[in-house]
């Protein structure tokens, strides 16, 4: 039988962008409307049947990260933690998470992005069941700042440029990323870039180069969000707010998606609920397990 593949959340990072918010605690521990930032990536994450979690944040936060998802049983879910001690690129996660991955397959979504959108869990779902690596590739107004990916129409990968000043397509690489048992091997091979840090795309390159990188479009019916900057911070609450006071459903509520998921009974999703006091959240759980 085929190892499980097993899900990262990359939530370290400095978070220079948001000081003075971010000089004390966690970029991925603020909110986003009304829950914490962490929870958007975890709920993709699950949405593609991922249980078994590795959770990877700086050492000065991760003890707030274990308090706030304890074992992840609460979820559904199994959660272990690990320090990356300085961010020195995203391939690290590799790893660091050699030991937990033990062989299986990974997702690495970073703990800053938001993925909203019908049948995003098929997609998800889809490229956690193939081989090789997966990208996907999502039209943005200005790709400079992203890993910018050009593709043919049959999905083949023909360029990976990381910010470039002149992009050769419009198409940027989101934070989730599907690679196979090798990624820790090819990862502690990587060298770092000029800016100091191993590269994510150079990572994808060592599946380039043997013909085994996939990518696929996430279509406009898709919200891809991050949070690094205090108005796209702003913008993915509101859209947020937007969204799930007009439909009455939440974004990214756990519980739910557990229990969907038969991971979680609605008497677990109760006595959640009652550890959650008055909080809209508490009440969505209250009201769904009713
Ligand atoms: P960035 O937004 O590039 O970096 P940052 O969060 O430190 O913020 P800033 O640019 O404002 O200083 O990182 C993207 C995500 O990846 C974010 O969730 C943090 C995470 N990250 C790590 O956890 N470790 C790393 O080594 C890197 C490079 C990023």
């Amino acid at each position: 039988m085929k190892t499980p593949r097993k899900g990262i959340v990359l939530a370290g990072g400095s978070g220079t962008r948001l000081h003075p918010c971010t000089s004390s605690i966690s970029k991925q521990l603020l909110p986003v409307f009304d829950k914490p930032m962490i929870y958007y990536p975890l709920s993709v994450l699950m949405l593609g049947g991922m249980r078994e979690i590795l959770v990877i944040s700086t050492p000065r936060d991760l003890p707030r990260f274990r308090e706030l998802l304890g074992d992840g049983s609460a979820f559904g879910l199994e959660l272990s933690y690990a320090e990356q001690p300085s961010p020195d690129g995203l391939p690290q996660a590799f790893t660091i998470a050699e030991d937990f991955l033990a062989g299986a397959p990974s997702c690495l979504v970073l703990g800053d992005n938001l993925f909203y959108g019908a049948r995003l869990g098929e997609t998800i779902r889809a490229a956690a069941g193939s081989g090789g690596a997966t990208l996907f590739a999502y039209h943005v107004a200005d790709v400079r700042a992203y890993g910018v990916i050009e593709i043919d129409d049959q999905g083949a990968v023909l360029s990976l440029e990381e910010k470039p000043p002149h992009p050769r397509s419009g198409y940027a690489v989101p934070g989730i990323y599907f690679f196979d048992e090798r990624a820790p091997r090819f990862a502690a091979a990587l060298k770092p870039s000029e800016r100091g840090e191993t590269e994510i795309l150079d990572l994808a390159r060592c599946y380039l180069a043997e013909g085994s990188l996939r990518a696929e479009k996430l279509g406009r019916g898709t919200a891809w969000l991050d949070t690094g900057t205090a108005e796209s911070l702003l913008d993915a609450g509101s859209f947020v707010h937007a969204i799930q006071s007009r439909q009455g459903l939440m974004i990214a509520c756990l519980e739910e998606i557990a229990l969907h998921q038969g991971w979680l009974t609605k008497d677990e999703l109760r006595a959640t609920a009652a550890s959650l006091g008055k909080s809209g959240y508490g009440e969505y759980l209250r009201r769904i397990a009713d």
